[in-house]
């Protein structure tokens, strides 16, 4: 309902009345200032009058009902440790396919290879559950089509060149703007749910921490809206997903690439190599021609180019 009101609010663009909105929405004028109530108490900045209500200002919070039908498959938190532990027990419990965890900023933000990754005001930060059919050894095709896909929104929205880096780093001009977690239970030949967490540097700013970083808020020098940004995202993605084997994605990550074709350190829990990237194969492994010409297939690490 409170999406609901929001639209008419903000297609009016003016005062709106009680009895206006009680009969588009068929509820009485007592639940409509409940809600109206409620969106104030949050943070929506709604007058008042004794014509009626308006919109005066909008905050970017992330809140479910931001998001049309998705409502109720969005969980939206102030403050969580990581959506991704959200994200894990609700997986666990059953949430269908394509639930999404919000949060305004995470006390313990998890990067890949066990870092920490800084989540202040400002950024978004979310992990879509999702439940594909595709067997395991394919499933990093998931990865690579959600940093796919956000790289081509960020170009379309902002006319950036955003670009990926293996695996599945997004950059601007060489500095990150968004991560990608992915966190996956199986059975024997049978994907459980592959949780995919995702952070990205909008109005927040990340170069304190990691000079490497930069957000979307210093690259375009306005404030970027994050709802527009995640509503965009997930209707690409899912669309995607539901209507395609993902069976090109990895050729299609490869043309927003900027690690093929280039000198790259490869650091592994164990190991670290130095080579050429070559190409990334179906699986989504990186292929390296070592200093000696012998060719290796990398399957995780942190790339680093050099
Ligand atoms: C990386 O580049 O190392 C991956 C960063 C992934 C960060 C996101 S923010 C939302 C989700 N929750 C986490 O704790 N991590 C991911």
């Amino acid at each position: 309902m409170k999406g609901h009101i929001l639209k008419l609010l903000r297609a009016e663009n003016d005062v709106v009345s009680g009895e206006t909105l009680s009969s588009h929405l068929g509820i009485s004028r007592v639940s409509i200032w409940k809600h109206i109530k409620k969106l104030r108490d949050v943070g929506y900045d709604i007058q008042a009058t004794p014509k009626g209500y308006r919109l005066i200002n909008d905050p970017d919070i992330l809140y479910p009902w931001e998001f049309g039908d998705r409502e109720l498959k969005i969980h939206y938190f102030d403050e969580v440790t990581s959506t991704m532990d959200v994200a894990g027990n609700l997986a666990r419990n059953d949430s269908p396919h394509f639930t999404v965890v919000i949060a305004g900023r995470q006390s313990k933000g998890r990067g890949r290879l066990k870092r920490n990754w800084l989540s202040s005001e400002g950024g978004l930060y979310f992990t879509i559950i999702l439940r594909p059919q595709i067997p395991p050894v394919f499933i990093s095709r998931v990865n690579f089509a959600a940093s796919m896909i956000l790289a081509r929104i960020l170009h379309n929205m902002f006319h950036i060149d955003a670009r990926v880096k293996w695996p599945n780093d997004i950059l601007v001009n060489e500095r990150k703007v968004a991560g990608l977690l992915s966190e996956m239970e199986a059975e024997t030949d049978l994907v459980t749910f592959i949780n995919i967490g995702m952070g990205v540097n909008v109005n927040n700013d990340p170069t304190l921490r990691e000079p490497m970083a930069v957000s979307l808020k210093k690259i375009m020098g306005r404030n970027i809206s994050r709802k527009q940004l995640l509503s965009e995202f997930l209707d690409e993605f899912e669309n995607r997903l539901n209507n395609d084997t993902l069976d090109n994605v990895i050729s299609e990550w490869k043309s927003y690439s900027v690690t093929i074709g280039r000198q790259v350190k490869i650091v592994t829990t164990h190991d670290e190599y130095k080579g050429i990237a070559m190409d990334v194969d179906n699986t989504g492994a990186l292929i390296l021609k070592l200093e000696d010409g012998s060719i290796k297939k990398i399957i995780y690490g942190d790339c680093f180019h050099t």
